[in-house]
């Protein structure tokens, strides 16, 4: 086995039951998604043994192919993207349950087939008619699937789905969507992925904030100057054009995993981890964000540039890009959380493809001392404090305190105390795949969004899409490499403050 050498920190992970043997059924499974992340999330699982003792894996596509050249193709997939060393028989094992179908469910004799491979596998690997679902298919596929399972529901067993962002393209199409898996099935029947929330380091923001005597009392409006979240990648849209021309940055991160950001920075403490309390305090949040004016949102498109080195294309050169396409690839917004706690404290956000490198990172910025003591040019290097959460890369948090710089006199400067994954557990970190296949086993919702989250979430991005329809700003606007459009920096200069460079 690996990771064999007992680690005390990690004993935790050993109190966690093991789900409910069952069988996992991926839709869209000849998609990246599933030999990118699933499969080497699941394989990861099983050299932990933490998947059910009795276990299946379908997998269903339109795209003909058998078994074997299934089970071949995710053996690679594995060995390619796994965080783990390729251990034969640890896929040996996890491959004896695994089979693929082709499936359109336009066609009602392969839905059929579906049953019988499902019937078959249940007898032979005793899971009991438990199902999850995984739907990594686009939302208007989506729809005709969900009614097919409840139709065809037995009553032995439990059922659980996995629905994959984007969960619809606006609030109407996200509402009819709930609507739709609420005619079949219950809230805590549906797991809508949000992959941020399987972040550890996303998870750790609650257990500093709440685990922790020390921060909860400063968390707030008297203490905190301001807030700036990023999720800034290198990367451009890597083939996705067809997708991502409908999406842009603010369907494809603002809209989901920066609004969770912004959730889980800025929520009440919970009264307990249970889906519903955690829930509860986000949706608030949500509720709570005001809509930024057009003034507060700025948005950008990547041209071409230097990223670490390598030369770039511009969007509008990427293939199956629009030559005059008018999608962001980026996107700032001044945004403020109406509440008692927050009201007045600006959290500034950005991400966008092609900057300058890969970082997600929360920074939660105090307000300065009130009163040092010292001279001023004793104190220039130093900055306000700064709490700054590395959702990832260097995944840790690391604090920016003012110190004495050794010598005489009495010169003052910002020193870190860091905090780092690697240095303070030995395992590497779980991929949140694996985490949240594993909860959705379980039933725990708790890293899922909630129906109101997905709503809250859309009305917000569907008041910035329209004012948005009235101009028409002059794209390309910012270089690749770069840290977005001059634009995005004036939205902070208005205010006297400025993005963090580190
Ligand atoms: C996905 C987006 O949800 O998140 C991608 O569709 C993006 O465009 C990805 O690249 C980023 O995820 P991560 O885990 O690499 O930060």
């Amino acid at each position: 086995m690996a990771a064999a050498e007992h680690n005390p920190l990690l004993d935790g992970l050993r109190l966690r039951r093991r789900p409910d043997g069952c069988i996992l059924v991926i839709f869209g499974a000849s998609g990246d998604l599933t030999s990118k992340k699933l499969i080497p999330a699941l394989y990861s699982l099983a050299v932990r043994q933490l998947l059910p003792e009795h276990f299946g894996i379908v997998g269903a596509a339109r795209t003909e192919e058998s078994d074997d050249q299934f089970r071949e193709r995710m053996k690679q997939a594995v060995q390619e993207h796994a965080r783990d060393e390729f251990e034969q028989e640890v896929w040996d094992e996890l491959a004896a349950g695994m089979h693929y179908i082709t499936l359109d469910f336009a066609d009602d004799k392969r839905e059929n087939k579906l049953r019988d491979v499902l019937t078959k596998l249940d007898e032979e690997r005793g899971t009991g008619g438990n199902r999850v679902y995984y739907f990594a298919v686009p939302p208007s596929a989506i729809g005709t699937i969900v009614d097919e399972i409840a139709a065809r529901r037995v009553a032995e067993g439990w059922i659980r789905l996995i629905i994959e962002k984007p969960f619809g393209h606006d609030l109407q199409s996200a509402r009819d969507l709930n609507t739709r898996l609420k005619e079949h099935f219950a809230e805590n029947e549906v797991f809508r992925i949000d992959h941020y929330l399987g972040k550890e380091t996303v998870q750790n923001m609650l257990a500093l904030r709440f685990a922790n005597g020390i921060f909860e009392p400063i968390w707030n409006r008297q203490f905190i100057d301001h807030v700036q979240i990023t999720v800034a990648e290198s990367i451009g849209i890597e083939g996705r054009a067809g997708y991502y021309e409908q999406a842009g940055a603010i369907r494809d991160i603002f809209q989901n995993h920066l609004l969770q950001l912004v959730a889980i920075t800025a929520m009440e403490p919970p009264i307990d981890f249970t889906a519903d309390s955690v829930r509860n305090e986000k949706v608030k949040v949500l509720k709570a964000l005001q809509t930024p004016g057009p003034k507060h949102v700025i948005r950008g498109q990547y041209g071409a540039g230097f990223v670490e080195g390598e030369e770039v294309r511009g969007y509008r050169e990427e293939e199956g890009v629009a030559p005059a396409s008018m999608t962001e690839t980026f996107v700032a917004a001044k945004l403020y959380v109406d509440n008692w706690r927050w009201a007045d404290t600006p959290f500034y956000v950005r991400m966008g493809k092609r900057l300058a490198r890969r970082e997600t990172t929360i920074a939660i910025q105090f307000k300065r001392a009130p009163h040092p003591p010292f001279e001023d040019a004793a104190a220039e290097g130093l900055r306000p404090n700064v709490l700054l959460i590395h959702v990832q890369p260097n995944e840790g948090v690391s604090l920016a305190i003012g110190a004495k710089v050794p010598g005489q006199g009495m010169t003052i400067r910002t020193v870190h105390m860091d905090f780092l994954y690697g240095g303070a557990f030995r395992e590497g970190l779980p991929e949140a795949y694996e985490r949240l296949i594993l909860d959705a086993m379980l039933g725990d919702a708790t890293l899922f969004t909630r129906s109101d989250e997905i709503e809250e979430q859309w009305a917000l991005v569907d008041a910035i899409v329209a004012f948005w329809q009235r101009d028409r700003p002059s794209f390309p606007n910012y270089a690749s490499g770069t840290w977005g459009p001059a634009t995005s920096d004036e939205l902070l200069h208005r205010d006297g403050r400025s993005w963090r460079r580190h």
